[in-house]
């Protein structure tokens, strides 16, 4: 029996997170921590889908469905997920499930697809379900390594020895959708102060560009700090979040913020070698879940 298998990686958003809903440049990372997809033919006329840990099925269920229109497939299959990491810590399992389903899809039927359609394609799915987002974390699961993100504009990889990344979760499950409305009311509300927060936002962002490549870690923790700052103005930060961040830096880091929406999820920090150990442990006493993710290079690929 065929049996093809597809794996994609999650995402943690390092610059320009909600600004990037608004047409302004981000920067993600793919991290080590996948997603893998496995397609076999269906031994009956139905479709079956088991995703295990992966509570939310709305996202495998709609690639299936737009997968199935666009290609004219009237055969039935049997899908499996299996994580390395579960849904519920924000590290973009809605993005890499999608992204993995659907080219596991078309390797199975073999449709030839590059990047860009499957970026097309994912985008649709996600924006069916959550009506709202960037597609920032698609572009992190496709393309792998660092990438500046920008819609509507082709992805650029970055090239950096930056590698490790320390990562606090708060325990809360935050809502993106949620969040995306909080700014877009506040920004409806004040629009002037908003703009400018986004644009002193997206110079961080050209900033941070710069440092990555330079791989310079030091100048880097200081424009996640300040981006937090600025997160913190967008009024989508939590107490928690900021008090990890304030020990990340108290502890060594060079410096810190939030990842992703915000609202609870994770934070993220950048330390220099010898105080990763205390950062670590002053954030898990804190409460957080600590990971230390590495920059995963290689984005959805076909496994064999
Ligand atoms: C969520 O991980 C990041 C946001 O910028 C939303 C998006 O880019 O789609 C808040």
């Amino acid at each position: 029996m065929k049996i093809t298998t597809v794996s994609a990686p999650g995402k943690l958003i390092l610059f320009g997170e909600h600004v990037v809903v608004y047409g302004y440049p981000a920067i993600v990372a793919a991290i080590n921590r996948r997603m893998a997809v496995t397609v076999t033919d269906s031994l009956d006329m139905t479709d079956h889908i088991d995703t295990g840990i992966v509570l939310d099925q709305r996202f495998v269920k709609e690639s299936l469905i737009l997968f199935k229109k666009k290609y004219n497939i009237n055969s039935y299959i049997t899908l499996k997920t299996s994580s390395q990491f579960s849904d519920r810590v924000g590290f973009g399992s809605s993005a890499a499930i999608t992204v993995a389903t659907i080219y596991a899809l078309a390797t199975h039927f073999k449709k030839p697809m590059t990047k860009d359609v499957l970026f097309d394609l994912s985008y649709q799915v996600v924006i069916a379900i959550q009506k709202k987002g960037s597609g920032a974390d698609i572009a992190a699961s496709i393309w792998g390594g660092i990438v500046y993100f920008q819609k509507n504009t082709p992805v650029q990889k970055l090239d950096s020895t930056i590698n490790e990344i320390i990562v606090g979760y708060t325990g809360i499950k935050a809502s993106t959708t949620k969040l995306i409305d909080k700014v877009s009311t506040s920004y409806a509300y004040d629009p002037k102060t908003f703009e400018k927060i986004f644009i002193s936002i997206s110079k961080i962002v050209k900033q941070a560009k710069k440092e990555i490549v330079r791989s310079d870690e030091n100048k880097l923790g200081e424009l996640m700090s300040e981006n937090h700052t600025l997160l913190k103005k967008l009024k989508v930060s939590t107490v928690k979040l900021d008090c990890l961040v304030k020990y990340a830096c108290e502890f060594g880091a060079y410096g810190g913020k939030l990842s992703g929406a915000g609202g609870g999820d994770c934070m993220t920090a950048i330390a220099p070698e010898h105080a990763k150990k205390t950062v670590k442990s002053a954030l898990s006493k804190s409460g957080a879940t600590v990971y230390i993710l590495t920059i995963e290079t290689e984005g959805v690929r076909i496994e064999l």
